[in-house]
């Protein structure tokens, strides 16, 4: 039988599982502005980053474990000057493999479910390529609503145009 799925806060241990799940996402090449070249994916900077994160009040990383296999993962950063402190923006992957299965779809509940119990908080924000449409789907079904479409903000190596959306949804 499969282990049963656990979402839990991550710590700085994780580092190596995150940043390999991260690399492995944005490897597709599909999903996020970045390729893996143009971020810091090594296990050190990504275990500052947890860390950093970590002692923000208005920031949570949470993960997805289904035994030893990372599944997905939801960062939530918190804004870091003052007058945006009350948003979060959101960042959501699950591993391709397991796509499809609800990990998203818990991940985004209990993420949203944290910003609601944090009293400094009011608005989760995201950007999502308009052509994704299983994550605009998930995103709209937990309650983020539309609040623009950037056209043609994304450029491919064929020069091909993508849009992206920008959603939000308030929270607390
Ligand atoms: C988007 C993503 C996070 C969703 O996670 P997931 O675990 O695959 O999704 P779930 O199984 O929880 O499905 C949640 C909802 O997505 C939608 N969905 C799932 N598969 C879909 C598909 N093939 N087409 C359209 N919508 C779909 C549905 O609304 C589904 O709800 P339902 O089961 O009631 O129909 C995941 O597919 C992923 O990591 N994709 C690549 C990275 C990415 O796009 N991240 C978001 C960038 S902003």
């Amino acid at each position: 039988m499969q282990p049963r799925l656990v979402i839990r806060a991550a710590s700085a241990a994780d580092a190596g599982a995150v940043s390999s799940l991260r690399a492995a996402v944005l490897a597709e090449g599909r999903w996020f502005l970045a390729d893996p070249d143009e971020v810091e994916l090594s296990v050190e900077a990504v275990e500052l980053d947890l860390r950093r994160l970590d002692r923000e009040p208005n920031s949570r990383v949470l993960l997805a474990w289904r035994g030893e296999v990372l599944e997905g993962a939801c960062w939530l950063r918190g804004g870091r000057l003052r007058r945006v402190a009350h948003e979060a923006a959101l960042e959501l992957m699950v591993a391709e493999a397991a796509r499809g299965r609800g990990v998203g779809r818990r991940l985004l509940r209990e993420a949203v479910a944290w910003a609601e119990g944090q009293p400094g908080l009011s608005r989760l924000c995201l950007a999502v390529m308009a052509d994704n449409h299983r994550a605009v789907a998930l995103y709209r079904a937990a309650g983020f609503v539309d609040e623009g479409r950037r056209v043609g903000a994304v450029r491919e190596a064929d020069g091909r145009l993508r849009d992206d959306l920008l959603l939000a949804r308030a929270v607390g």
